[in-house]
């Protein structure tokens, strides 16, 4: 190959480049995470808590974007109440350590946007979202409650998509193998870049405790009670 050829193929590289940068992500990822499952396989000193709560709020491209912006919890001072309980550290609850953690791992890339290029802007998002959202008590309104009983992934995406108009991505924790259940753990649902609603996609597998993989459809599904 040319010195010639080389050039142009790096020339088209970088209008590429200028074109769509690769960095930016397109879709924001708000997960929750069930208590009770997370702390069956983590060790939680956390009191009970019996509603989903944040794990996360995720784009769906790039992770530790900038590590020179440190977290500071002073900005997000008057969030903090709410923080607390939408968004408790399971395992440290009196740190803001998993804060911090997002914050370097997934809000510095999400603050490439300016709607969230702010640690007030980029954590008091995901709250507003997490409220809009509210898993808990659609969950509730359409009778899927933490129970002994046992239910169909069908009827808990089938809610969920019915209700938001869009495919969840639900992720459980597998106890063993060969086993005939299943323990929902987590709940994602996505947003454009404008924060509307979007489908998520199942098969990526996105960051987060590995022990959750998506759901099974044809194994049945423990919502467990505390
Ligand atoms: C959790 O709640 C149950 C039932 O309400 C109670 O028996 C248990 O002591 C609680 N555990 C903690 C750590 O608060
Ligand atoms: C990284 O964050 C620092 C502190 O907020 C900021 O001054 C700097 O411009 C950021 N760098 C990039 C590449 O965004
Ligand atoms: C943290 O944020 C507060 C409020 O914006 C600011 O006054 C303070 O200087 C910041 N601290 C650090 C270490 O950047």
């Amino acid at each position: 190959m040319s010195l010639r050829c080389h050039l142009l193929l790096c020339l088209a590289a970088v209008s590429a480049f200028a074109m769509s940068p690769p960095h930016m992500w397109t879709k924001l990822i708000l997960t929750h995470h069930w208590p009770n499952t997370f702390c069956s396989i983590e060790s939680c000193h956390h009191p009970n808590i019996s509603y989903w709560t944040l794990h996360g709020f995720w784009p769906d491209k790039g992770n530790l974007c900038n590590a020179s912006w440190h977290f500071n919890s002073s900005e997000i001072e008057d969030l903090l109440p709410d923080m607390e309980r939408s968004w408790p550290d399971l395992l440290k609850p009196a740190s803001s350590g998993f804060w911090k953690y997002e914050w370097y791992k997934h809000g510095t890339c999400a603050a490439k946007a300016p709607a969230l290029n702010s640690q007030h802007k980029y954590f008091g998002k995901a709250l507003e979202l997490y409220h809009k959202v509210d898993l808990d008590s659609m969950l509730r309104k359409f009778d899927i409650i933490p129970s002994a009983n046992y239910y169909k992934l069908s009827q808990i995406e089938g809610v969920i998509e019915n209700f938001y108009g869009v495919t969840p991505k639900i992720q459980c924790v597998h106890p063993a193998e060969n086993t005939d259940v299943q323990v929902l753990g987590q709940i994602e649902i996505c947003f454009s870049p404008d924060f509307s609603l979007l489908d998520c996609e199942k098969e990526i597998s996105s960051a987060g405790a590995s022990a959750f993989s998506v759901c099974d459809p044809d194994v049945l599904v423990y919502y467990p009670p505390l």
